[in-house]
């Protein structure tokens, strides 16, 4: 798996935590950031994008991946996620959507670290097993 240094980690937490103070969310007031690092070392972030037609919502997670692969990156290497108003007594309240981790297997290197902000680091894999491809 991708080796961060703690500094590191904390600076991408940050970045995430930020884009989730964007968050435009006033049916859940569930913010949400998330941010993207690339192997050159640069950062792109996002967060929950909500509409009235509830469907048509992003997650703070695909916003940022897709923002990344918009502005060119083909080697993102982790992500980190922060639930600004997630329970912390309630792991499960920080813990990326099914569809969220779908996208992270696509777009992700391999061996990505995905930081989850209050719970922890985790792979690919442990997040998502016998995900599905083509
Ligand atoms: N949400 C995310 O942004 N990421 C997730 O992984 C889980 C849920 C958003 C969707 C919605 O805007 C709000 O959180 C409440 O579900």
């Amino acid at each position: 798996m991708t080796s961060l240094s703690d500094e590191a980690v904390e600076q991408l937490l940050a970045v995430a935590r930020t884009h989730g103070e964007r968050a435009h969310v006033p049916y859940s007031n569930f913010r949400v950031g998330a941010a993207v690092l690339t192997a050159d070392g640069a950062t792109v972030g996002g967060c929950n994008v909500e509409n009235a037609s509830y469907g048509l919502s992003n997650c703070g997670e695909r916003t940022a991946l897709f923002a990344a692969v918009a502005a060119g990156h083909t080697d993102l290497v982790a992500l980190a996620v922060s639930c600004l108003d997630g329970d912390s007594s309630r792991p499960a309240t920080l813990m990326p959507c099914g569809a969220c981790r779908q996208v992270m297997v696509e777009l992700l290197r391999a061996d990505a670290l995905v930081i989850i902000d209050g719970v922890g680091r985790f792979g690919l894999d442990e997040l998502l097993p016998n995900a599905f491809r083509l």
